[in-house]
């Protein structure tokens, strides 16, 4: 019998959840950065990825962390799959379930498609992100980069800025770093605020200037524009201006204030190159690295035994 734990979004885990996972992650970067030796605890486990989004570091840190456990790992290609001889999504994935992987890690364009997965495949589902609903393993790495940076979470105050209003990942934050006990922020302009929040609390601002002063952590995030009508925002200079995270801004927020991106980064429209670049303020390729152990944490808490 193939293991049914799933992931399918920060919502249905508690405050002790995400800390578990994230001790378990601790452990696991101690070790990828020590060379201590991990023990192959997914041997004879068979992982599936079907990403229906294009994906960098989500899939490649996916994958890595199966390695790692010893898992095998297939992936299903979109553009050659029988998707484009016209079969239904349904029939793909019961296609994939009647082979039996021990887990499917998915992205997906459509809210819950996750969800509806684990409804009608006997395995466990992994979401690596669908629609603007949810992307909890990236909510999970923010969190553990996080606290590695600060040394905790509660108290902390952390403004998520830009597109927030089409961002799976600001989402799932808002969701995970409320219950460890962050004081949230976001900043945006009215066409990229999100009409209503996964938590209670959020303290929203229209300004740059006004939402940063005394931030422990700016998060930027991309403009998704493939999730909106794209003609309400403004040219890419102009949103810079108005919107981006430049070395004044960062300096307004205060010598505490570090800066996240879940990537991909457009440089010089959400984040300004020198701050992006910052080696002491910006932890973005520290997220991308936190990318393999939370992963890892995350397959081994659906698929052990
Ligand atoms: C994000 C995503 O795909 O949700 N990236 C990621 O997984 N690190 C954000 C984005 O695409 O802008």
């Amino acid at each position: 019998m193939n293991a049914t734990r799933h992931l399918t979004g920060i919502q249905s885990l508690s405050a002790d959840d995400i800390t578990a996972l994230l001790d378990k992650a601790q452990n696991f970067a101690d070790a990828l950065s020590s060379g201590a030796k991990i023990e192959r605890t997914l041997k004879r486990k068979t992982i599936i990825t079907m990403f229906f989004e294009n994906s960098t570091r989500t899939r490649l840190s996916f994958e890595m962390a199966a390695h790692k456990l010893g898992a095998s790992v297939i992936n299903w290609d979109m553009e050659t799959s029988s998707l484009k001889k016209n079969e239904t999504f349904l029939d793909t994935i019961l296609t994939v379930g009647a082979m039996n992987p021990d887990a499917v890690i998915v992205r997906h364009g459509e809210y819950e498609a996750p969800v509806f997965m684990a409804k009608r495949m006997n395995c466990a589902i992994i979401n690596a992100g669908d629609s603007w609903r949810e992307h909890p393993t990236q909510a999970l790495l923010d969190a553990l980069t996080i606290r590695q940076a600060k040394g905790k979470i509660a108290g902390l105050t952390i403004a998520i800025c830009g597109d927030v209003a089409h961002s799976r990942v600001a989402a799932s934050n808002m969701m995970a770093l409320s219950k460890l006990g962050a004081k949230i922020r976001v900043i945006a302009p009215d066409f990229l605020m999100p009409q209503k929040f996964p938590v209670t609390g959020v303290e929203t601002f229209t300004g740059m200037e006004d939402g940063l002063t005394g931030c422990d952590i700016i998060m930027m995030l991309r403009n998704q524009k493939e999730r909106m009508d794209s003609t309400r925002i403004p040219d890419d200079a102009t949103f810079h201006r108005q919107y981006g995270l430049t070395r004044e801004r960062l300096d307004l927020a205060g010598p505490q204030a570090l800066v996240m991106h879940p990537g991909p980064i457009n440089r010089n429209v959400e984040i300004a190159d020198d701050v992006a670049d910052d080696p002491v303020r910006s932890l973005i390729l520290k997220q991308v690295t936190n990318g393999i152990p939370t992963r890892m944490a995350v397959l081994e808490d659906c698929l052990r035994p």
